[in-house]
């Protein structure tokens, strides 16, 4: 057994923490080997539906859990903390895009950040769920001044499964024969999901399934799934999120199979040349020890090219209307 990972979740009481919280105490976020401390973290209003929550974790009795704490307390909830995932905030109804929500749940993010900065483990790693997820984590990682940049993340391994998922149903394979399956820029339906670089049982996407289904239909699915999943059952994704925050952390701690990589949102260093400095989802691979690189090399159509400007440009946007939430 290897000592407790201490892992802070906001929004505990939530949809998606429903989800979440059982299966990080299960052990399949850190392996069945690795003890976990759960802080959760909730407003006042939510306390007592998370002490129920609390109470059916107690019931499970997991072998793995070694503490867990409740609080509404931002300092007490992140104390020590070594992963945050930063779930807590509003989810949108079908009305609305992911970012009509940036002025509702972007200022929680300025506190986050401040707590986190003050109180977190050194080798923290934060991963936002929360929507606009990018710009979120945008917020509270330049809230954040001694946490190195690379920490913060934000996720979208969702879109990476959705269109895994509607690739090898389109090509009748196991999910598993989809590798190389890149996301870029926000998670929003601006999001470029890029089948060009992916492949199906090594070979390309496009050598498979035709050309005209991946860029009519494919990219928008993955694009409006979020959307079609609040029409159809009323309320956001939570299982399906929740099991990506799950893949989203664990990946950050296994090495990336050869050749393979992941969509993750990451702060960008300008690479592809995207404007530095926003948080924008690459290719990345991990090396197992809690670091990620964008993958390099990667061949861009003019096609690609063109989406990728098109979301780059909303999360400049959005990073104008929060402007005053960046320090
Ligand atoms: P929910 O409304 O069921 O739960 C959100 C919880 O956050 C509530 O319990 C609320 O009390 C809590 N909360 C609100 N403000 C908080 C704060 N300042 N500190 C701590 N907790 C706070 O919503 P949900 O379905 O769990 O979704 C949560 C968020 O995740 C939404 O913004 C949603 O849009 C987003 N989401 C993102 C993805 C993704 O792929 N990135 C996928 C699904 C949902
Ligand atoms: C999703 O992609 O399912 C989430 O971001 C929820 C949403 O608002 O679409």
């Amino acid at each position: 057994m290897t000592s407790p990972v201490r892992i802070a979740v906001t929004g505990a009481a939530g949809s998606i923490s429903y989800s979440l919280l059982f299966r990080i105490a299960g052990g399949e976020m850190f392996g069945a080997d690795t003890p976990v401390q759960l802080q959760l973290i909730e407003i006042p209003p939510a306390m007592d539906a998370l002490e129920g929550v609390a109470m059916e974790i107690d019931d499970c009795a997991f072998p793995l859990l070694d503490k867990m704490t409740l609080t509404d307390d931002l300092k007490e909830g992140f104390d020590g903390a070594n992963v945050a995932v930063l779930v807590g905030g509003r989810p949108r109804d079908a009305s609305m895009e992911r970012a009509d929500l940036i002025r509702a749940n972007g200022p929680i993010f300025t506190e986050q950040g401040e707590a986190l900065n003050e109180v977190a483990a050194d080798d923290i790693r934060v991963g936002v769920v929360a929507n606009p997820c990018n710009t979120n984590a945008l917020i509270a990682m330049n809230n954040a001044p001694d946490i190195p940049d690379e920490r913060f993340t934000a996720m979208t391994r969702l879109d990476e499964n959705r269109a895994k998922s509607q690739l090898a149903t389109r090509a009748d394979v196991s999910v598993k024969s989809v590798t190389n399956m890149g996301i870029w820029g926000n998670h929003s339906n601006t999001m470029y999901p890029d089948f060009f670089n992916a492949e199906i049982d090594g070979k390309p996407v496009a050598d498979v399934i035709d050309e005209g289904w991946l860029t009519e239909q494919f990219i928008p699915t993955v694009q409006g799934r979020g959307k079609a999943i609040i029409e159809a059952r009323g309320q956001s994704s939570a299982a399906s999120a929740a099991n990506a925050a799950i893949d989203h952390v664990r990946d950050w701690f296994t090495e990336t199979p050869e050749g393979d990589w992941h969509a993750m949102a990451v702060p960008s260093g300008g690479e592809y040349g995207i404007t530095e400095g926003l948080i924008f989802s690459y290719p990345v691979r991990f090396d197992g020890d809690g670091n990620w690189e964008i993958v390099d090399g990667i061949e861009l159509t003019d096609f690609a090219r063109e989406k990728i400007e098109i979301t780059e440009n909303q999360l400049l946007e959005e990073r104008e209307v929060v402007q005053d939430l960046l320090t």
